[in-house]
């Protein structure tokens, strides 16, 4: 896989890293959703498994929390293959709506895409995840360290889900109040690259003009 979380150790800017192949797998990479078509490509890969394969109604799949979310997208190749998105929450983040499309599972892209969520949450110095997992799918998530909570199951969109939670290690160098300042405005995910901003910031600050 190409892309990670960056940390926030003042690297100088770099050129977005290019996908690279590993040994027996394609060529992959997971982004955060930067534009309109980075979320077209989300969506589609959302459509197509919720939507045409789960026959979720559209208001349910598109269910107003988009706008509010960071879109976790993974390529193969030039292919939307995955997505999930991150919900925050106080004391939690809450990643949702994992989907691979039919043609790409069981490439490790699942994997690929949840590992960057939660590095990207650790990174936002989160503790705590918490998730709904379709009840089948609840030894999958197993895998990646999340139990159950021991609540009572829920039913929404024509699935039976299950409360589940992990704890989190924040990184030592999670994001915080006594950030630099030129830090918090780089680009999501981003953090350990010099961003626009700070080569905005070799232009004098001129405005507001006229006075
Ligand atoms: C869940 C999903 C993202 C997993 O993607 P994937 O590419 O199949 O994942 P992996 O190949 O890494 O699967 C890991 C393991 O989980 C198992 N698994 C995957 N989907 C499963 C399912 N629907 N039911 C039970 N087990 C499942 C796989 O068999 C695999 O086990 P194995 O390694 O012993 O064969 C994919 O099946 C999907 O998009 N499903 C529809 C959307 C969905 O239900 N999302 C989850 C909402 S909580």
């Amino acid at each position: 896989m190409s892309s990670s979380v960056t940390g926030h150790t003042d690297a100088p800017a770099t050129p977005a890293s290019e996908p690279h192949a590993l040994p027996n797998r394609p060529v992959t990479a997971v982004k955060v959703a930067r534009n309109m078509e980075d979320l077209m490509q989300a969506f589609v890969v959302r459509a197509a498994v919720f939507m045409s394969e789960q026959r979720c109604p559209y208001a349910e799949e598109f269910d107003g929390n988009d706008f509010t979310a960071t879109q976790i997208l993974g390529l193969i190749g030039d292919e939307p293959a995955a997505t999930i998105r991150v919900r925050y929450f106080a004391g939690f983040a809450k990643p949702e709506r994992l989907a691979v499309r039919r043609e790409f599972r069981k490439t490790g892209i699942a994997a690929d895409v949840i590992e960057f969520a939660v590095e990207l949450c650790r990174q936002k110095g989160y503790a705590k995840l918490y998730g709904h997992a379709q009840e089948r799918l609840v030894p999958f998530w197993k895998r990646f360290g999340f139990a159950p909570m021991g609540r009572p199951d829920f039913v929404f969109s024509d699935h039976r889900y299950i409360e589940i939670q992990r704890d989190l290690d924040p990184l030592p160098d999670a994001l915080s109040i006594t950030e630099d300042p030129m830090v918090l405005v780089r680009p999501e995910g981003q953090w350990g690259e010099h961003g626009i901003l700070e080569r905005s910031a070799e232009r004098r600050a001129t405005n507001p003009t006229g006075n």
